[in-house]
């Protein structure tokens, strides 16, 4: 039998390079060596502010993305979250077995809750027990993530555990991250401290996969970097966070290490490197871009894949949800 895997991605804007390269361009192989599951995860969105006009379109634009990079509604199983019942109802039950000193540790919430932490929704944090709901609503035991889900994935296990432990059945599996590729986070272009999010304030420290050739230029011309040439091998990106996601990012839509890109670029000055970088990112984006242009022309097409895929999903996530419920006793 086929292992499982599950991830998910927020319809909260358009995706990122960072998405993409962290993680939906690592979801496309996994279809043919594994059972995948991929949930665009609409529960998750509107833990922070969002448009109830603007959020169906959204998330099928989100899901013709994932269409248009390489998902196939054929060859996976590709669903909305709040199509499928079982993740809301898991969710509760993870509520009240997760410990509010688990969340306290989550450094997402604080990165994404801001300043004012107070304002912030209790969705956004109660989030990863969500997201723990996700994954083993499925049984699904390998997640392919970018880095910055790392610690989401430890409070699944410990989720997992605990649960087990209390109900008094080996019920969840253990999960395991499927972190991949030199991309596996990639940072904002105007801070190299903060990772790259579609829901950052500024447009400007991110590329979108939507982007066009004339913004991927700009803001990769605009994108924060250090005075020095690019170094010549990569011990050289020590302390140079901005060069070492730049560098990082032509390593990936190039196929190849930072290394091999330091070899060809080493000595430049970022101006040329800068050309080199926007004009790959516009020859990788160009076709995805014209595939997610096809598939939204026709709307009706997508949500018919998107509601055979929940039906799918509800045939796992189902008996797993019943089951469940009967260990905690309802
Ligand atoms: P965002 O933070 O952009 O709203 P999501 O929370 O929807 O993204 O995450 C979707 C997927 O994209 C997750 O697997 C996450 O790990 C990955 N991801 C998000 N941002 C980055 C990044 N900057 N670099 C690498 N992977 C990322
Ligand atoms: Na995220």
């Amino acid at each position: 039998m086929k292992q499982r895997v599950f991830s998910g991605i927020q319809p909260s804007g358009v995706p990122t390079l960072g998405n993409y390269l962290g993680a939906i361009r690592n979801w496309v192989p996994l279809q043919d060596t594994h059972d995948a599951i991929y949930c665009v995860v609409d529960l998750h969105a509107i833990t922070q502010p969002f448009d109830p006009k603007q959020l169906a379109a959204q998330t099928r634009e989100m899901a013709a993305a994932l269409i248009a990079c390489g998902l196939d509604p054929e060859r996976c199983v590709l669903f909305v979250q709040s199509h499928v019942h079982a993740h809301a109802r898991l969710a509760w039950i993870f509520n009240c077995v997760a410990r509010l000193g688990w969340l306290n540790r989550m450094t997402q919430f604080k990165d994404k809750a801001g300043k004012d932490r107070e304002a912030a929704s209790s969705g956004l944090y109660v989030y990863p027990n969500l997201m723990a709901a996700d994954i083993l609503a499925y049984h699904a035991t390998l997640v392919p993530v970018g880095d910055d889900q790392k610690q989401h994935l430890e409070l699944a296990n410990d989720i997992a555990q605990k649960f087990n432990h209390d109900f008094g059945a080996e019920f969840f599996p253990a999960i395991e991250p499927l972190i991949q590729g030199v991309a596996a986070r990639v940072m904002s272009l105007r801070d190299g401290t903060k990772k790259m999010s579609k829901s950052d304030a500024s447009d400007q420290s991110r590329i979108n996969l939507t982007d066009d050739a004339d913004a991927v230029a700009l803001k990769i011309r605009r994108a924060r970097t250090d005075p020095e040439p690019l170094p010549e091998s990569a011990a050289g990106l020590e302390g140079r966070a901005e060069a070492r996601n730049l560098v990082g990012i032509l390593a990936a839509v190039a196929g190849a290490t930072p290394e091999a890109v330091l070899r060809d670029h080493g000595g430049k000055g970022f101006s040329e490197f800068k050309e080199v970088l926007a004009e790959a990112l516009v020859a990788h984006l160009t076709p995805i871009q014209a595939e997610m242009k096809r598939l939204l022309g026709d709307p009706g097409a997508v949500d018919a894949a998107l509601r055979l895929g929940a039906e799918r999903a509800r045939a796992v996530a189902d008996p797993i949800m019943t089951e469940a419920e009967r260990l905690v006793g309802f």
